[in-house]
């Protein structure tokens, strides 16, 4: 039998190179805490370095050009990436289980029991050795088309390229935000570049039982200084256009707790997640299951403030989802853009006469970002940019000296 563990992060490797399908938010949910953190170990480790895996094996097929099926791949590679950076899980327990992955029908290749057994007996004899070859390989394997993308995206000029994707390659740490006034947990600090924002000190507990209790949320650290724009208008109706699962809604109903606040969404399951969390919170706000499109172009009465935190290419969380590295290139950026056109023109609509508009995207590319910004203004006469940040009407954190997730955010107001 297959461990949990082992078994949910080789499904997850087969959504991702077999189907092409990112990783599901709630692909670990039904893991006991052990488990799962040994699952996002694994998981993370083969995503990060997949391309290194898989170079460390060709050389030892028989027929490298013909390759292996991904069953095979993916049982080598949680064996290989156990032997070479777990030293905590022990080289039966690495090896015996990789065997018994590829010996499972639905995610393995029963005929290569003796290969996967044989490669990594091979590779265990010395788990330094392995370690050292693995990371004697080039970096650049694991570096897509893609990522190379998203990194120029990032930093327009080379210098410090090197830096960002080496942070990138490394799991990040949760950014937190109290709900409830009281004692911090144990381990968290204040960080100064957001108003509420709690970092996790090295070594310290996840505040699993703070987070349980609803007395703090798991938020992106560029995500609360986004939420931490000025603007001293009134502001009564909110309109969070693109909302599960949340911390923005969040954000916004303690900012503005007097204000009608509508949250909209258009997949049913995240609907209910966003629905279940701000329920848990104590926040009122009416959920409606729908696209963000089509219900602002049926009109109604106009909104003082719209965040409009657009479906985009997620090119900025590729610390936290590096299959992305994988999938980007699968990206209908086009369609994607002219999504986030089409939303920004109904916000604007929808906005009202002095009320602020905020167009947010966890993307670097400025084909998300900056060009969207310009093609709005240039578009629509009634919109100007509006400063509402310490650095003007564009919130854009520096790559390499914040951590977290990447992201833009522009602010605009109709006259
Ligand atoms: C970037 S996420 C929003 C994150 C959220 N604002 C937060 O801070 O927790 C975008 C969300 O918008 C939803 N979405 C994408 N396109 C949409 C559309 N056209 N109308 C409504 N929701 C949409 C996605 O399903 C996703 O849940």
């Amino acid at each position: 039998m297959v461990t949990p563990s082992r078994s949910a992060s080789a499904h997850a490797l087969h959504l991702v190179f077999g189907e092409g399908q990112r990783v599901p938010d709630t692909w670990d949910a039904d893991l006991s805490h052990e488990d799962a953190s040994l699952a996002q170990a694994i998981l993370g480790l083969c995503l990060r370095r997949w391309g290194r895996l898989m170079a460390y094996l060709n050389p030892r097929l028989k027929n490298p050009e013909r390759g292996i099926p991904l069953g095979s791949q993916v049982a080598l590679a949680q064996g290989l990436a156990q032997l070479a950076w777990l030293p905590g899980v022990g080289t039966h327990a690495a090896v015996n289980e990789a065997v018994e992955l590829v010996a499972n029908r639905e995610l393995g290749f029963p005929p290569h029991r003796g290969l996967v057994n044989a490669i990594l007996r091979k590779a265990s004899s010395d788990r330094e050795a392995l370690r050292a070859e693995l990371e004697g390989l080039s970096p650049a394997l694991d570096r897509t088309p893609w990522a190379e993308r998203i990194l120029k995206g990032a930093l327009p000029q080379p210098e410090g390229r090197e830096q960002l994707w080496t942070r990138l390659q490394t799991p990040p740490s949760p950014w937190f935000r109290p709900l409830t006034p009281g004692p911090l947990p144990e381990g968290l600090e204040r960080d100064a570049r957001a108003s509420e924002a709690l970092r996790i000190l090295p070594g310290a507990p996840f505040p699993r039982t703070w987070l349980q209790e609803g007395r703090g949320m798991v938020q992106d650290l560029s995500s609360q200084a986004l939420m931490d724009f000025r603007w001293e208008a009134p502001v009564t109706r909110i309109l969070d256009a693109c909302a599960a699962p949340g911390g923005k809604t969040t954000a916004l109903a303690r900012r503005f707790p007097k204000a009608a606040l509508f949250a909209l969404e258009q997949e049913p399951r995240r609907a209910q997640r966003l629905e279940e969390n701000l329920a848990a919170r104590g926040i009122n706000a009416q959920v409606t299951v729908g696209e963000a499109g089509a219900w602002m172009a049926k009109g109604g009465r106009p909104f003082d403030l719209i965040l409009l935190d657009a479906p985009c290419s997620g090119s900025g969380t590729i610390q936290k989802h590096p299959e992305l590295v994988w999938l980007g290139h699968t990206l209908d950026l086009g369609r994607l853009q002219s999504i986030q056109a089409r939303l920004l023109d109904q916000a604007v609509a929808r906005l009202a006469s002095g009320g602020l508009l905020i167009y947010a995207v966890c993307s670097w590319l400025p084909e998300e970002g900056e060009a969207q910004a310009k093609a709005l203004l240039a578009r629509r006469p009634e919109i100007h940019s509006a400063q509402v940040w310490e650095s003007g009407s564009h919130f854009r954190p520096d790559p390499l000296e914040w951590p977290g997730e990447g992201f833009q955010g522009f602010a605009f107001t109709k006259a």
